[in-house]
């Protein structure tokens, strides 16, 4: 009796000195980061600050072979993290050198380290893998494929908003950006371009590796890597900054005409917003129609028929309202196209005046009253990259500048991007920039433009 009860005495006594386990899912990254429109991209627990892709990509069948190396910090104690990669097969994942159990499923692959990693530890991925990589297709986005496409023995790589996980293992949200090196290897006579500077190439005899460094953060849907028969066309550019293009070899002289003022456009916007946010930047353009331009960082890819001036500023305005300030979540896509709609127009504005801007805005106006074109300011999946948010987006901006005038809204544009530069934006970040630089409070008015079905009418 007695010696049950010193037991049971002892035995209480024990288990208030034992530290009480944590429930197992908090020492679980969570397999999304929570975006309203695609809930599992991206993941919880860790911050990624660097990639480093290593790759041999035979070209003419399609297939990829090699390793992603992963620096990053835990933000929580983590049994288990996941990482995002559809398709393709991983053989072997180690992390900080010792192997670590996966498993798979649909585009979360959940890697178990041999121990946990506590908060703040600095830790090292290596994913091995392979396959022949294949677009992600969807359905209420039908007219991209997104991410790694195959087409008439070229590659070219146009991710946004998901596909960035259909070629490499990433944290695949714009809220997770890092910088990158890419080492793809080819065979002759294929020409690698992606992001960031070309810093090596390495002759192997029948093949080449290209080595790219991406100095700046960036979100996973701004990587590109194009492969295939292209010739490299440098000019120097304003500040610095070296103008490189990609163009297909029989396209050259032509497309080095229509490219020409790129220098000028970098000029323009780095006086209008600031400094260009990168050492190098130019296009790379596809020998065959993709229907669209993307501003995938410091080189954008092009499809012939995009070819044009206002696409080209287009673009270039992205490298600062997109690519350097981001949006933070996936249905604020106004904040990425609406402003580099604006800015495109803007440049016109500087060659061909104020009359043809504000005309052109309210010939929008008209047109978009009529169709009854939706409010940009949160959107579904359908509407991400429609009427709503380029043209009504870049009349959130046309509103402000009627409302606040030439001057503030100049020093509005520095002072949102200074402020978010190399980070991601909200809306609500958006509305407090405004309200603060313009010393109004502006919140109602901005509102009415990004909420209402009905647009407002136009500031007199
Ligand atoms: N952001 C592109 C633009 O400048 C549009 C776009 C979104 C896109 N996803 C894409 C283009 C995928 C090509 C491929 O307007
Ligand atoms: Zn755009």
């Amino acid at each position: 009796m007695r010696i049950t009860t010193l037991l049971v005495g002892l035995a209480l006594l024990l288990a208030a000195c034992r530290p009480i386990p944590a429930p197992a899912v908090a020492m679980v990254g969570a397999p999304g980061v929570g975006d309203p429109i695609f809930p599992l991209l991206g993941n919880g627990g860790y911050d990624v600050q660097h990639y480093t892709l290593d790759l041999t990509v035979d070209v003419a069948r399609n297939l990829l072979k090699g390793t992603a190396t992963l620096r990053a910090t835990a933000t929580q104690p983590l049994a288990a993290f996941n990482l995002d990669l559809l398709g393709l097969e991983v053989s072997t994942i180690s992390v900080d050198g010792a192997p670590a159990h996966f498993t798979r499923s649909g585009q979360e692959l959940t890697i178990t380290p041999g121990a946990p990693l506590a908060t703040g530890a600095i830790f090292t991925t290596t994913v091995a893998y392979a396959g022949e990589p294949t677009p992600l297709a969807d359905p209420d986005l039908a007219f991209i494929d997104q991410g790694w496409n195959h087409q008439d023995g070229a590659i070219y790589v146009v991710s946004e908003p998901g596909g960035a996980m259909t070629w490499y293992p990433v944290n695949n949200h714009p809220t997770d950006k890092a910088t990158y090196t890419l080492r793809v290897t080819v065979d002759k006579p294929n020409v690698v371009a992606a992001n960031g500077v070309l810093t090596e190439e390495i002759d192997l005899g029948e093949q080449r590796t290209y080595v790219w460094e991406m100095a700046q953060p960036m979100a996973s849907y701004l990587t590109t890597l194009v492969i295939g028969d292209f010739v490299r066309v440098e000019e120097p550019g304003p500040d610095g900054v070296l103008i490189r293009h990609y163009f297909p070899p029989d396209e050259v002289e032509t497309l080095t005409r229509i490219f020409a003022n790129t220098d000028e456009m970098v000029a323009f916007y780095s006086d209008l917003i600031a400094p260009y946010p990168f050492a190098e930047y130019g296009v790379v353009m596809l020998p065959f129609p993709l229907g669209f331009a993307l501003e995938t960082q410091t080189l954008s890819v092009f499809g012939p028929e995009m070819a044009m001036e206002g696409v080209n500023a287009h673009e270039l305005a992205h490298q600062w309202f997109g690519d350097t300030v981001t949006l933070a979540a996936w249905d604020q896509t106004w904040l990425n196209e609406g402003f580099a709609t604006y800015l495109q127009r803007m440049w016109l504005e500087d060659k061909l005046g104020r009359g043809f801007m504000d005309g052109g805005m309210r010939q929008y106006y008209a047109g978009l009253k009529g169709f009854k074109v939706a409010a940009p300011g949160r959107v579904t999946e359908a509407e991400l990259f429609s009427e709503a948010v380029y043209e009504r987006g870049a009349w959130v901006l046309h509103a402000l500048r009627l409302e606040i005038g030439d001057a503030l809204f100049r020093e509005f544009l520095r002072t949102y991007y200074a402020r978010y530069k190399n980070d991601v934006v909200t809306t609500a970040d958006f509305i407090a920039t405004a309200n603060e630089v313009s010393g109004q409070d502006l919140t109602e008015f901005l509102n009415a433009w990004l909420y209402d079905a009905e647009m407002p009418p136009i500031p007199e």
